[in-house]
This record gives structure tokens, C-alpha cells and sequence, in this order.
């Protein structure tokens, strides 16, 4: 029996690139050259890349490391269509990557299979390692790296708005430090990233307040400026539900935030908390609730 010759799969790079808003119709070469180099990292199936107009110059044609590379004279589309027909008249089982419907309608009649953008740029994505933090006790020394990292978007999400002085700053690190020895029911920490023992954050972890049922225990997090983006606060939500189990039995962890705080919301959700959606807090203010049976 002859050996079944190996698949191939057929990049329609224009709607693969495009297909992701990063900035690429700036940097058209640039943006092939990145998707060209992914695909070659990735050594899976044999890859015809198709480029066209200005991404072209981002690769030559060439044909090494499992990618071919062909450059479009004219429109993306037909090359990959002339493409597709050569090698499924070759008798190989052809995938085409795109999500353009006219393309998709053309190579299908060929007797070519379909996949999206979405599911290759998965596939070539590195996989995400959450960033290893470790949680300490504050103290004095932490002056300047909080005062530093508690820009206007910890101001105002952390801070009710109101700008803290050092005296303010050394005043709440002073509190916490003590917390921290005494057991107390408010306490925040210090977020220190395990690999560099940079200090990038702070999570708080709250008990007996008057939103609250009894074991539960709140969650506050704020990432300093130049860290955020990186998962150190949804590590740190990780850490911090231990560190609060170690100190006392807990039956439900909660996430409070302003509806227009987005980028807190979204560590809730990362975190694996379910959003209950907008509750009246006692002070009358509607903030969105998250929270994590855990009892
Ligand atoms: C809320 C706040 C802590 C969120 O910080 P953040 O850096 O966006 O959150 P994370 O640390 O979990 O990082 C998630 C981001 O890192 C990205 N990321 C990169 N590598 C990652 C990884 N390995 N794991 C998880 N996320 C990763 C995610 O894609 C996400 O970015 P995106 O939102 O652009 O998709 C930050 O905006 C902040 O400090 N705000 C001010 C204080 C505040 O609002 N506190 C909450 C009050 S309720």
C-alpha cells in the first residue's frame, strides 16, 4: 500500500494577520515576517504561506523549514485558490486557514477543508505561564516602590480618588505591617514576583465587614504601574484565597468592583469567580459582585 502523503495546510496570510487588531496595517511586512516565523517554530504540518501586496516584502519566496512561501502577483485569493488545486489534484488533503467567505466557498469546491484564523494564531500562541508571585507582610521600607506604583488608576480605583502623601502612604503600610503580626481582619500584602523578587502589587484580604456574611472573605488588588498586563494580579487572587485559608476557615470569597472598572472585572472572571452582577453596597453605592464558594 502507498503511504498516504501528509497533509498541508494553506495560510491565507492576509486574513490570518488581519484577522487580530495588533497594529499590523502599520507594519504589513513585519507582521508576515511574525507570522511567518511562528509557523516555522510551530513544526507541525507541511505550510504554504500566501502573501500578498506589501506583506510580500516581510518574506521572501523560499521554501525551508516546512514552510513554502509564495508571493500573490495579483490577488491573495486566486493564488491560494491555484495553490489548493495543485495540491489536492496531487492527492493531498488540503486545509486552508482563513475566514474570508469567497475564498472559503472557492477552495471547499475543490474538495479542500476550512479552518479560522482563531483556531491556527491558538495553536502558534505560546502557551501562557501565570506569573509565579509569592505574598509578604508590608512595611516601612515599601515607601517608595508604593508610592511610586500607585499611579491615577490605583488613585482612583484603590484610592476613592484622593492622592495619598507619604505620611498617608507610611501610615497604611505601618497598619498593615501590624495586622499582619496581630492576625487582623483587614490586611494587605505585598505582591513580590517570584523570579525577579520585584515588588509589582498589593492584594488585600478582608473579613467581617458589613457586606459580608460571616466567613466570607473580600478580595482587593491593585497592580502598580509598568506590571500591569502580565497576570500578576489574577496570581495574586490565587495566592491571597490561600493565604486568607491559612488564617481562618472561609466559606466564600468576594469580588467587589465599579461597573466601569473593566480591567478588575475581567481578573474576577480570570480568577474563576462567577459574576453575581450589580449589588447596593450599604454605603448606597452599586458596585458588581463576584464570587467563589469555596465552604
Ligand atoms: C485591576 C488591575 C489590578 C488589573 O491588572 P491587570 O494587569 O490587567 O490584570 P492581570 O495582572 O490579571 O493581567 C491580565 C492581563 O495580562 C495579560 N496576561 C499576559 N500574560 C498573562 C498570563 N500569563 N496570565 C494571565 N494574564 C496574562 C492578560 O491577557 C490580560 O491583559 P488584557 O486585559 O489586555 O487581556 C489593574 O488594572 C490595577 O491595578 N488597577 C488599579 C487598581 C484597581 O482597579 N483595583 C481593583 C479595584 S476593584
Amino acid at each position: 500500500m502507498r503511504p498516504t502523503p501528509p497533509p498541508v495546510l494553506v495560510v491565507d496570510a492576509a486574513n490570518v494577520v488581519g484577522s487580530r487588531p495588533d497594529g499590523w496595517w502599520r507594519d504589513r511586512p513585519g507582521a508576515a515576517a511574525r507570522l511567518h516565523a511562528a509557523l516555522v517554530a510551530a513544526r507541525s504540518d507541511e505550510v504554504v504561506l500566501v502573501l500578498e501586496g506589501r506583506a510580500r516584502a516581510g518574506v521572501p519566496e523560499d521554501d525551508r523549514d516546512g514552510v513554502r512561501v509564495v508571493h500573490a502577483q495579483g490577488a491573495g485569493d486566486d493564488r491560494v485558490v491555484e495553490e489548493v488545486a495543485a495540491l489536492v489534484a496531487a492527492g493531498r488533503a488540503t486545509t486552508v486557514v482563513t475566514a474570508d467567505r469567497g475564498l472559503v466557498g472557492r477552495v471547499v469546491a475543490l474538495g479542500a477543508s476550512v479552518t479560522g484564523p482563531r483556531a491556527l494564531l491558538d495553536r502558534l500562541a505560546p502557551p501562557r505561564v501565570p506569573p509565579a508571585v509569592r505574598l509578604r507582610p508590608l512595611s516601612e521600607d515599601d515607601l517608595r516602590v508604593h508610592a511610586a506604583g500607585c499611579d491615577a488608576l490605583v488613585v482612583r480605583w484603590s484610592g476613592g480618588g484622593q492622592e495619598s502623601t507619604d505620611e498617608d502612604h507610611l501610615r497604611w503600610l505601618r497598619a498593615n505591617a501590624r495586622a499582619w503580626r496581630e492576625g487582623g481582619d483587614l490586611l494587605d500584602v505585598a505582591v513580590e514576583d517570584v523570579r525577579s523578587g520585584e515588588h509589582v502589587g498589593v492584594v488585600g484580604v478582608q473579613r467581617h465587614r458589613p457586606e459580608l456574611e460571616p466567613d466570607d472573605v473580600n478580595l482587593t488588588y491593585a497592580v502598580y504601574a509598568g506590571h500591569r498586563g502580565r497576570g500578576y494580579a489574577t496570581a495574586a487572587v490565587s495566592a491571597a484565597m490561600a493565604l486568607a485559608a491559612q488564617r481562618a476557615p472561609v466559606r466564600r470569597f468576594v469580588i467587589r468592583c465599579d461597573p466601569e472598572n473593566r480591567a478588575s472585572a475581567e481578573v474576577a472572571l480570570r480568577a474563576g469567580f462567577e459574576a453575581l452582577g450589580p449589588v447596593t453596597e450599604p454605603d448606597g453605592s452599586t458596585l458588581l459582585r463576584f464570587v467563589l464558594d469555596v465552604g
